[in-house]
């Protein structure tokens, strides 16, 4: 029985730990922060390969389906913003969902998909960052 209440106290403390190591991981990484950086990073990585003049289709394809995927999250990151915001976030998606239907197999092709979206981070960014 008190083996018992041990094995219980045990995994209860080990709960509240967990739970306060989670939270201070957050507040180190805010979620909205986390959302804007993995974004940041494919667009780089894109625009590189543009200049590098390597824009192979399936990477171009795949990395484009990444950012549509986190861009999908920047609405649950700002919970807090106005109407124009979540338009200015629509106008990304749009974008991207046009950039992944292209399907570029080309850096010409691929810098022509880049310019709408490049144009609604900015956008955004100008009227909310
Ligand atoms: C709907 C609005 C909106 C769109 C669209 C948007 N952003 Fe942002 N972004 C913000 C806001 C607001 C901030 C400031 C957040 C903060 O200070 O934590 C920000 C901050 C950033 C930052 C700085 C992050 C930091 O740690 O301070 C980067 C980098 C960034 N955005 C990249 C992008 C890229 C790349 C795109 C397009 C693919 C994009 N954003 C599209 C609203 C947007």
């Amino acid at each position: 029985m008190r083996a018992l209440l041990f094995v219980i106290l045990g995994l209860a403390v080990g709960a509240m730990g967990a739970t306060f190591a989670l939270s201070a991981l957050r507040q180190g990484t805010p979620f909205h922060d986390g959302v804007m950086a993995v974004m940041q990073h494919h667009m780089g990585a894109l625009r590189a390969n543009v200049r590098a003049k390597q824009c192979d289709a399936k990477v171009s394809a795949e990395r484009l389906a990444r950012l549509r995927l986190t861009a999908g999250d920047i609405r649950e990151a700002f919970p807090d913003m106005d109407a124009g915001f979540a338009r200015a976030g629509a106008t990304l998606d749009a974008a991207l969902d046009a950039a992944v239907a292209a399907a570029p197999a080309s850096c010409d092709g691929l810098a022509v998909a880049l310019k709408p979206v490049g144009d609604a981070c900015q956008s955004c960014h100008q009227q909310y960052r």
